[in-house]
Protein backbone atom coordinates (compact mmCIF):
# COMPACT_ATOMS: atom_id res chain seq x y z
CA UNK A 1 0.00 0.00 0.00
CA UNK A 2 2.74 2.58 -0.44
CA UNK A 3 3.29 4.12 -3.47
CA UNK A 4 5.69 4.60 -5.30
CA UNK A 5 7.10 8.36 -5.23
CA UNK A 6 7.83 10.54 -9.03
CA UNK A 7 11.76 9.73 -8.61
CA UNK A 8 11.74 6.33 -7.67
CA UNK A 9 9.20 5.63 -10.84
CA UNK A 10 11.78 6.99 -13.28
CA UNK A 11 13.77 5.48 -15.98
CA UNK A 12 13.66 2.76 -18.31
CA UNK A 13 13.59 -0.31 -15.59
CA UNK A 14 10.22 1.53 -14.09
CA UNK A 15 8.88 1.33 -17.79
CA UNK A 16 10.38 -1.86 -17.53
CA UNK A 17 12.42 -1.66 -20.05
CA UNK A 18 15.77 -2.44 -18.74
CA UNK A 19 17.60 -5.72 -17.46
CA UNK A 20 16.75 -3.91 -13.68
CA UNK A 21 12.89 -4.38 -14.62
CA UNK A 22 13.52 -8.24 -14.10
CA UNK A 23 11.95 -10.18 -12.83
CA UNK A 24 8.87 -9.12 -15.38
CA UNK A 25 5.55 -9.22 -14.74
CA UNK A 26 4.94 -12.46 -15.05
CA UNK A 27 7.38 -13.19 -12.01
CA UNK A 28 5.37 -10.10 -10.02
CA UNK A 29 2.67 -12.04 -10.73
CA UNK A 30 4.33 -14.96 -8.92
CA UNK A 31 4.45 -13.06 -6.03
CA UNK A 32 0.95 -11.34 -5.65
CA UNK A 33 -0.11 -15.07 -6.11
CA UNK A 34 2.04 -15.61 -2.67
CA UNK A 35 -0.17 -12.95 -0.98
CA UNK A 36 -3.35 -14.14 -2.35
CA UNK A 37 -2.71 -17.47 -1.17
CA UNK A 38 -2.26 -16.20 2.26
CA UNK A 39 -4.55 -14.06 1.79
CA UNK A 40 -7.08 -16.67 1.44
CA UNK A 41 -5.80 -19.16 4.24
CA UNK A 42 -5.89 -16.47 7.04
CA UNK A 43 -9.13 -15.57 5.84
CA UNK A 44 -10.34 -19.19 6.62
CA UNK A 45 -8.26 -19.38 9.40
CA UNK A 46 -10.37 -15.73 10.76
CA UNK A 47 -13.73 -17.96 10.02
CA UNK A 48 -12.50 -20.57 12.03
CA UNK A 49 -11.33 -17.95 15.02
CA UNK A 50 -14.50 -16.36 14.43
CA UNK A 51 -15.79 -20.12 15.82
CA UNK A 52 -17.75 -20.60 12.65
CA UNK A 53 -16.84 -23.00 9.67
CA UNK A 54 -14.04 -23.05 7.14
CA UNK A 55 -13.48 -24.47 3.48
CA UNK A 56 -10.59 -25.84 5.54
CA UNK A 57 -10.70 -27.23 8.86
CA UNK A 58 -7.17 -26.52 10.13
CA UNK A 59 -5.95 -25.60 13.69
CA UNK A 60 -2.61 -24.94 11.95
CA UNK A 61 -4.89 -21.67 9.94
CA UNK A 62 -5.98 -20.61 12.67
CA UNK A 63 -2.92 -20.56 15.12
CA UNK A 64 -1.12 -18.67 12.40
CA UNK A 65 -3.41 -16.18 11.03
CA UNK A 66 -2.09 -13.06 12.59
CA UNK A 67 1.69 -13.56 10.98
CA UNK A 68 0.16 -15.14 7.80
CA UNK A 69 -2.10 -11.72 7.37
CA UNK A 70 0.75 -9.76 8.75
CA UNK A 71 3.56 -10.89 6.89
CA UNK A 72 2.74 -13.54 4.17
CA UNK A 73 -0.04 -10.91 2.78
CA UNK A 74 0.17 -7.76 3.62
CA UNK A 75 4.55 -7.75 3.77
CA UNK A 76 4.52 -9.23 0.64
CA UNK A 77 2.59 -7.22 -1.19
CA UNK A 78 3.73 -3.63 -0.09
CA UNK A 79 7.59 -5.35 -0.36
CA UNK A 80 6.63 -6.22 -3.40
CA UNK A 81 5.97 -2.57 -4.13
CA UNK A 82 9.66 -1.60 -2.71
CA UNK A 83 11.74 -4.05 -4.59
CA UNK A 84 9.74 -2.62 -7.73
CA UNK A 85 10.95 1.06 -6.77
CA UNK A 86 14.77 0.14 -6.06
CA UNK A 87 15.08 -1.74 -9.74
CA UNK A 88 17.60 -4.48 -8.43
CA UNK A 89 16.96 -7.99 -9.10
CA UNK A 90 17.88 -9.10 -5.85
CA UNK A 91 15.26 -6.80 -4.23
CA UNK A 92 13.16 -9.18 -5.38
CA UNK A 93 14.30 -11.21 -2.37
CA UNK A 94 12.81 -9.65 0.22
CA UNK A 95 8.76 -10.18 -1.09
CA UNK A 96 10.23 -13.49 -1.93
CA UNK A 97 11.29 -14.72 0.84
CA UNK A 98 7.81 -13.43 2.51
CA UNK A 99 6.20 -15.03 0.38
CA UNK A 100 7.51 -18.40 0.80
CA UNK A 101 7.42 -18.03 4.72
CA UNK A 102 3.73 -17.90 4.45
CA UNK A 103 3.51 -20.84 2.01
CA UNK A 104 5.64 -22.33 4.59
CA UNK A 105 3.39 -21.22 7.37
CA UNK A 106 0.35 -22.76 5.67
CA UNK A 107 1.81 -25.79 4.36
CA UNK A 108 3.12 -29.27 6.80
CA UNK A 109 6.19 -28.19 6.91
CA UNK A 110 7.27 -27.16 10.64
CA UNK A 111 6.02 -23.65 11.72
CA UNK A 112 9.99 -22.56 12.15
CA UNK A 113 10.89 -22.92 8.24
CA UNK A 114 8.11 -20.48 7.88
CA UNK A 115 9.56 -18.36 10.44
CA UNK A 116 12.70 -18.42 9.60
CA UNK A 117 11.82 -17.38 6.01
CA UNK A 118 10.14 -14.39 7.25
CA UNK A 119 12.85 -13.56 9.61
CA UNK A 120 15.30 -13.32 6.42
CA UNK A 121 12.46 -11.76 4.19
CA UNK A 122 12.05 -9.08 6.93
CA UNK A 123 16.64 -8.71 6.50
CA UNK A 124 16.11 -8.24 2.74
CA UNK A 125 13.31 -5.31 3.19
CA UNK A 126 16.23 -3.60 5.25
CA UNK A 127 18.54 -4.43 2.58
CA UNK A 128 16.17 -2.95 0.27
CA UNK A 129 15.68 0.71 2.14
CA UNK A 130 19.33 0.65 2.46
CA UNK A 131 19.68 1.05 -1.48
CA UNK A 132 16.87 3.96 -1.31
CA UNK A 133 17.95 5.55 1.51
CA UNK A 134 21.54 5.75 -0.93
CA UNK A 135 19.68 7.25 -3.86
CA UNK A 136 16.99 9.24 -1.56
CA UNK A 137 17.44 9.59 2.19
CA UNK A 138 14.75 11.59 3.42
CA UNK A 139 13.03 11.29 6.32
CA UNK A 140 10.20 9.46 4.96
CA UNK A 141 12.40 6.74 3.97
CA UNK A 142 13.81 6.94 7.84
CA UNK A 143 10.19 6.13 8.83
CA UNK A 144 9.97 3.37 7.26
CA UNK A 145 13.28 1.97 7.78
CA UNK A 146 12.30 2.55 11.76
CA UNK A 147 8.99 0.50 10.32
CA UNK A 148 10.91 -2.50 8.98
CA UNK A 149 13.18 -2.61 12.49
CA UNK A 150 9.61 -3.41 14.05
CA UNK A 151 8.68 -5.91 11.60
CA UNK A 152 12.51 -8.00 11.53
CA UNK A 153 12.44 -7.61 15.94
CA UNK A 154 8.56 -9.25 15.34
CA UNK A 155 10.10 -11.76 13.49
CA UNK A 156 12.63 -12.82 15.43
CA UNK A 157 11.05 -12.75 18.88
CA UNK A 158 8.38 -15.17 17.34
CA UNK A 159 11.05 -17.25 16.29
CA UNK A 160 12.39 -17.54 19.91
CA UNK A 161 9.08 -18.13 21.38
CA UNK A 162 7.55 -15.14 22.43
CA UNK A 163 3.73 -14.72 21.88
CA UNK A 164 1.73 -12.85 18.95
CA UNK A 165 0.26 -10.86 21.77
CA UNK A 166 3.41 -9.85 23.53
CA UNK A 167 4.87 -8.16 20.22
CA UNK A 168 1.41 -6.93 18.82
CA UNK A 169 3.10 -3.14 19.14
CA UNK A 170 5.27 -4.50 16.69
CA UNK A 171 3.26 -5.90 14.38
CA UNK A 172 1.38 -3.07 14.13
CA UNK A 173 4.34 -0.15 13.88
CA UNK A 174 5.74 -2.61 11.21
CA UNK A 175 2.90 -1.71 8.92
CA UNK A 176 2.13 1.98 10.29
CA UNK A 177 5.00 3.59 10.07
CA UNK A 178 5.65 1.98 6.70
CA UNK A 179 2.64 3.43 5.56
CA UNK A 180 3.15 6.93 7.30
CA UNK A 181 6.65 7.27 6.09
CA UNK A 182 4.79 6.95 2.28
CA UNK A 183 2.29 9.34 3.27
CA UNK A 184 4.69 11.76 4.41
CA UNK A 185 6.63 11.53 0.98
CA UNK A 186 3.27 11.77 -0.85
CA UNK A 187 2.22 14.60 1.16
CA UNK A 188 5.41 16.87 0.46
CA UNK A 189 3.44 19.25 -1.89
CA UNK A 190 0.97 20.19 0.92
CA UNK A 191 1.41 23.67 2.41
CA UNK A 192 2.36 22.50 5.59
CA UNK A 193 4.39 19.83 5.36
CA UNK A 194 7.99 21.40 5.76
CA UNK A 195 11.29 20.71 7.63
CA UNK A 196 9.33 20.90 11.16
CA UNK A 197 6.48 19.14 10.33
CA UNK A 198 8.98 16.06 8.91
CA UNK A 199 11.03 16.70 12.37
CA UNK A 200 7.53 16.23 14.51
CA UNK A 201 7.10 12.94 12.19
CA UNK A 202 10.40 11.89 12.73
CA UNK A 203 10.58 12.51 16.48
CA UNK A 204 6.81 10.52 16.69
CA UNK A 205 8.30 7.46 15.35
CA UNK A 206 10.85 7.60 17.33
CA UNK A 207 8.93 7.47 20.00
CA UNK A 208 6.76 4.93 19.03
CA UNK A 209 9.65 2.65 18.30
CA UNK A 210 10.94 3.34 21.62
CA UNK A 211 7.47 2.58 23.24
CA UNK A 212 7.46 -0.42 21.30
CA UNK A 213 10.50 -1.75 23.02
CA UNK A 214 9.68 -0.32 26.50
CA UNK A 215 6.37 -2.27 26.22
CA UNK A 216 8.03 -5.50 26.02
CA UNK A 217 9.87 -5.34 29.23
CA UNK A 218 7.99 -3.23 31.10
CA UNK A 219 4.46 -2.89 29.58
CA UNK A 220 2.90 -0.34 32.26
CA UNK A 221 5.42 1.91 31.49
CA UNK A 222 5.28 1.27 27.37
CA UNK A 223 1.58 0.95 26.56
CA UNK A 224 1.16 4.49 27.33
CA UNK A 225 4.01 6.07 25.75
CA UNK A 226 2.48 4.02 22.59
CA UNK A 227 -0.65 5.40 23.38
CA UNK A 228 0.29 8.88 23.02
CA UNK A 229 2.69 7.96 20.54
CA UNK A 230 -0.39 6.82 18.19
CA UNK A 231 -2.60 9.56 19.17
CA UNK A 232 -0.14 11.98 18.15
CA UNK A 233 0.97 10.34 14.77
CA UNK A 234 -2.49 10.26 14.28
CA UNK A 235 -3.12 14.12 14.61
CA UNK A 236 -0.21 14.26 12.23
CA UNK A 237 -2.09 12.78 9.16
CA UNK A 238 -4.69 14.41 9.83
CA UNK A 239 -3.38 17.78 10.13
CA UNK A 240 -0.43 17.26 7.38
CA UNK A 241 -2.02 14.28 4.96
CA UNK A 242 -2.73 15.54 1.49
CA UNK A 243 -6.22 13.43 2.08
CA UNK A 244 -8.03 16.18 3.85
CA UNK A 245 -7.28 18.21 0.54
CA UNK A 246 -8.48 15.53 -1.37
CA UNK A 247 -11.41 14.70 -0.18
CA UNK A 248 -12.76 17.81 -1.60
CA UNK A 249 -12.16 16.01 -5.08
CA UNK A 250 -14.02 13.99 -7.29
CA UNK A 251 -13.12 10.35 -8.88
CA UNK A 252 -10.11 8.48 -7.66
CA UNK A 253 -8.58 11.55 -5.32
CA UNK A 254 -11.91 12.00 -3.47
CA UNK A 255 -12.31 7.96 -2.63
CA UNK A 256 -8.71 7.35 -1.93
CA UNK A 257 -9.12 10.37 0.23
CA UNK A 258 -12.32 8.99 1.83
CA UNK A 259 -10.48 5.57 2.57
CA UNK A 260 -7.55 7.17 4.22
CA UNK A 261 -9.09 9.38 6.35
CA UNK A 262 -11.51 6.38 7.98
CA UNK A 263 -8.51 4.46 8.56
CA UNK A 264 -6.57 7.34 10.39
CA UNK A 265 -9.97 7.23 12.51
CA UNK A 266 -9.58 3.50 13.18
CA UNK A 267 -5.58 4.70 14.67
CA UNK A 268 -7.33 6.50 17.47
CA UNK A 269 -8.96 3.33 18.64
CA UNK A 270 -5.50 1.61 18.91
CA UNK A 271 -3.98 4.86 20.33
CA UNK A 272 -7.30 5.13 23.11
CA UNK A 273 -7.00 1.23 23.64
CA UNK A 274 -3.12 1.74 24.61
CA UNK A 275 -3.42 5.05 26.55
CA UNK A 276 -6.62 3.95 28.69
CA UNK A 277 -6.22 0.24 28.82
CA UNK A 278 -2.84 -0.16 28.41
CA UNK A 279 -1.39 -3.91 27.72
CA UNK A 280 -4.31 -6.12 26.16
CA UNK A 281 -3.44 -9.66 25.21
CA UNK A 282 -6.59 -11.63 25.21
CA UNK A 283 -10.33 -10.57 24.90
CA UNK A 284 -12.59 -7.97 23.12
CA UNK A 285 -10.06 -5.42 23.42
CA UNK A 286 -7.50 -7.19 21.79
CA UNK A 287 -9.68 -8.31 19.11
CA UNK A 288 -10.83 -4.38 18.73
CA UNK A 289 -7.32 -3.37 18.83
CA UNK A 290 -5.74 -5.71 16.16
CA UNK A 291 -8.57 -5.20 13.51
CA UNK A 292 -8.77 -1.24 14.09
CA UNK A 293 -5.55 -1.33 13.13
CA UNK A 294 -5.22 -4.35 10.50
CA UNK A 295 -8.81 -3.95 8.81
CA UNK A 296 -9.82 -0.09 9.64
CA UNK A 297 -6.24 1.17 8.78
CA UNK A 298 -4.00 -1.44 6.82
CA UNK A 299 -6.95 -2.99 4.79
CA UNK A 300 -8.68 0.73 4.13
CA UNK A 301 -4.86 1.53 3.00
CA UNK A 302 -4.75 -0.88 0.70
CA UNK A 303 -8.40 -0.08 -1.05
CA UNK A 304 -7.36 3.73 -0.96
CA UNK A 305 -3.53 3.01 -2.87
CA UNK A 306 -4.50 -0.24 -4.97
CA UNK A 307 -5.76 1.92 -8.20
CA UNK A 308 -2.07 3.16 -8.12
CA UNK A 309 -0.07 0.70 -6.48
CA UNK A 310 -0.86 -2.34 -8.73
CA UNK A 311 -0.45 -0.54 -12.00
CA UNK A 312 3.07 0.29 -11.15
CA UNK A 313 3.74 -3.25 -10.15
CA UNK A 314 1.40 -4.97 -12.65
CA UNK A 315 1.81 -2.50 -15.61
CA UNK A 316 -2.15 -2.96 -16.25
CA UNK A 317 -4.13 -0.06 -15.58
CA UNK A 318 -6.40 -0.59 -12.42
CA UNK A 319 -9.13 2.05 -13.59
CA UNK A 320 -11.38 3.47 -10.62
CA UNK A 321 -14.65 2.98 -10.52
CA UNK A 322 -17.52 4.17 -8.20
CA UNK A 323 -18.23 0.79 -6.94
CA UNK A 324 -15.15 0.58 -4.64
CA UNK A 325 -16.75 2.59 -2.17
CA UNK A 326 -19.00 -0.64 -1.71
CA UNK A 327 -15.97 -3.16 -0.35
CA UNK A 328 -14.98 -0.20 1.48
CA UNK A 329 -18.19 1.43 3.22
CA UNK A 330 -19.03 -2.40 4.10
CA UNK A 331 -15.55 -2.72 5.57
CA UNK A 332 -15.82 -0.08 7.91
CA UNK A 333 -19.80 -0.67 8.86
CA UNK A 334 -18.86 -3.86 9.88
CA UNK A 335 -15.78 -3.13 11.34
CA UNK A 336 -17.79 -0.39 13.19
CA UNK A 337 -20.51 -3.17 14.10
CA UNK A 338 -17.71 -5.87 15.54
CA UNK A 339 -15.60 -3.16 17.31
CA UNK A 340 -17.79 -0.48 19.05
CA UNK A 341 -20.86 -2.94 19.38
CA UNK A 342 -19.60 -6.39 19.53
CA UNK A 343 -16.39 -5.94 21.49
CA UNK A 344 -17.04 -3.09 23.44
CA UNK A 345 -20.65 -3.99 24.84
CA UNK A 346 -19.91 -7.70 24.78
CA UNK A 347 -22.36 -8.70 22.13
CA UNK A 348 -20.33 -11.84 20.66
CA UNK A 349 -22.97 -12.26 17.71
CA UNK A 350 -22.09 -8.94 16.58
CA UNK A 351 -18.22 -9.97 16.66
CA UNK A 352 -18.90 -12.92 14.35
CA UNK A 353 -21.13 -11.29 12.21
CA UNK A 354 -19.32 -8.26 12.18
CA UNK A 355 -15.92 -10.34 11.23
CA UNK A 356 -18.06 -12.68 8.35
CA UNK A 357 -18.81 -9.05 6.40
CA UNK A 358 -15.29 -7.87 6.78
CA UNK A 359 -14.37 -11.39 4.76
CA UNK A 360 -17.38 -10.43 2.39
CA UNK A 361 -15.97 -7.14 2.54
CA UNK A 362 -12.18 -7.92 1.64
CA UNK A 363 -13.33 -10.64 -0.89
CA UNK A 364 -15.49 -8.07 -3.28
CA UNK A 365 -12.63 -5.74 -3.09
CA UNK A 366 -10.49 -8.15 -4.53
CA UNK A 367 -13.12 -9.32 -6.97
CA UNK A 368 -13.84 -5.70 -8.24
CA UNK A 369 -9.62 -5.14 -8.64
CA UNK A 370 -9.36 -8.16 -10.54
CA UNK A 371 -12.16 -7.23 -12.80
CA UNK A 372 -11.22 -3.87 -13.35
CA UNK A 373 -7.52 -4.78 -14.47
CA UNK A 374 -9.32 -7.57 -16.57
CA UNK A 375 -11.42 -5.54 -18.09
CA UNK A 376 -9.71 -2.18 -17.51
CA UNK A 377 -9.72 1.30 -19.34
CA UNK A 378 -7.01 3.37 -18.92
CA UNK A 379 -8.68 6.60 -19.14
CA UNK A 380 -8.13 9.16 -15.85
CA UNK A 381 -11.47 10.90 -14.29
CA UNK A 382 -12.09 14.00 -16.14
CA UNK A 383 -12.24 15.81 -12.83
CA UNK A 384 -9.49 14.82 -10.00
CA UNK A 385 -7.61 17.85 -8.96
CA UNK A 386 -8.56 19.13 -5.40
CA UNK A 387 -10.56 22.43 -4.73
CA UNK A 388 -7.53 24.69 -3.16
CA UNK A 389 -5.02 22.57 -3.97
CA UNK A 390 -1.88 24.74 -4.08
CA UNK A 391 0.08 25.19 -7.59
CA UNK A 392 3.45 24.01 -7.45
CA UNK A 393 6.34 24.48 -9.53
CA UNK A 394 6.34 22.42 -12.83
CA UNK A 395 2.59 21.40 -12.03
CA UNK A 396 1.38 22.26 -15.30
CA UNK A 397 -2.20 20.82 -15.89
CA UNK A 398 -5.11 19.50 -13.28
CA UNK A 399 -4.43 15.98 -14.52
CA UNK A 400 -0.27 16.45 -13.66
CA UNK A 401 -1.36 17.54 -10.08
CA UNK A 402 -3.91 14.62 -10.21
CA UNK A 403 -0.85 12.38 -10.53
CA UNK A 404 1.10 13.96 -8.45
CA UNK A 405 -1.33 13.65 -5.54
CA UNK A 406 -2.15 10.02 -6.19
CA UNK A 407 0.91 8.83 -7.49
CA UNK A 408 -0.64 7.83 -11.26
CA UNK A 409 1.22 8.74 -14.00
CA UNK A 410 -0.33 9.45 -17.69
CA UNK A 411 -2.93 6.42 -18.95
CA UNK A 412 -3.07 7.99 -22.52
CA UNK A 413 -0.60 5.81 -23.81
CA UNK A 414 -2.10 2.79 -23.01
CA UNK A 415 -0.10 2.10 -19.82
CA UNK A 416 -0.38 3.70 -16.05
CA UNK A 417 3.91 3.47 -16.43
C1 LIG B 1 -10.87 -10.08 7.16
C2 LIG B 1 -11.40 -10.39 8.30
C3 LIG B 1 -10.71 -10.87 9.56
C4 LIG B 1 -11.33 -11.55 10.53
C5 LIG B 1 -12.79 -11.98 10.53
C6 LIG B 1 -10.37 -11.80 11.57
C7 LIG B 1 -10.64 -12.48 12.73
C8 LIG B 1 -9.77 -12.67 13.78
C9 LIG B 1 -10.10 -13.24 15.05
C10 LIG B 1 -11.48 -13.77 15.43
C11 LIG B 1 -9.00 -13.23 15.82
C12 LIG B 1 -8.87 -13.73 17.26
C13 LIG B 1 -9.00 -12.52 18.16
C14 LIG B 1 -8.83 -12.85 19.63
O1 LIG B 1 -7.99 -13.70 19.96
O2 LIG B 1 -9.52 -12.20 20.43
C15 LIG B 1 -7.94 -12.63 15.04
C16 LIG B 1 -6.65 -12.41 15.49
C17 LIG B 1 -5.70 -11.72 14.77
N1 LIG B 1 -5.83 -11.16 13.52
FE1 LIG B 1 -7.48 -11.22 12.35
N2 LIG B 1 -9.15 -11.27 11.20
C18 LIG B 1 -9.31 -10.67 9.97
C19 LIG B 1 -8.33 -9.98 9.25
C20 LIG B 1 -7.06 -9.75 9.70
C21 LIG B 1 -6.06 -9.04 8.96
C22 LIG B 1 -6.25 -8.43 7.57
C23 LIG B 1 -4.95 -9.02 9.75
C24 LIG B 1 -3.60 -8.42 9.46
C25 LIG B 1 -3.25 -7.80 8.36
C26 LIG B 1 -5.25 -9.72 10.96
C27 LIG B 1 -4.37 -9.88 12.01
C28 LIG B 1 -4.66 -10.55 13.19
C29 LIG B 1 -3.71 -10.74 14.26
C30 LIG B 1 -2.28 -10.22 14.30
C31 LIG B 1 -4.37 -11.47 15.26
C32 LIG B 1 -3.80 -11.96 16.58
C33 LIG B 1 -3.37 -13.39 16.36
C34 LIG B 1 -2.82 -14.08 17.60
O3 LIG B 1 -3.00 -13.59 18.72
O4 LIG B 1 -2.22 -15.14 17.40
N3 LIG B 1 -6.54 -10.15 10.90
N4 LIG B 1 -8.44 -12.30 13.80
Amino acid sequence: MTTLSPLRRTGSAARGTGPAARPRVTGRLVFLLCGGIALLAGLDGALLLLGLAAPVDSTRLSAVHGPLMVFGFVGTVVVLERAVAVRRGWAYLAPGLLGAGGLALISPLPVVVGQAALVAGSIMLLAVYAEIWQKQGSVSTAVQVLGALAGLMATIFWLRGIGIPQLAPLLILYLVLTIAGERLELSRISPTVNRRAEGWMLGISLALSFGSVVALVWPVAGYPLLGTGMLALVAWLFRHDIATRMVRSTGLPRYMACCLLAGYGWLVVVGGIWLLQGPVYSGPGYDAMMHAVFLGFVMSMIMAHAPTILPAVLRRPLPYRPVMYLPAALLHVSLLARVLFGDAYGWPVLVQWGGVFNIVAVLLFVAIAVISVVRGTTALPARTVPRGTPKQSGAQSPAAAAQKITGTRPASRGSLL
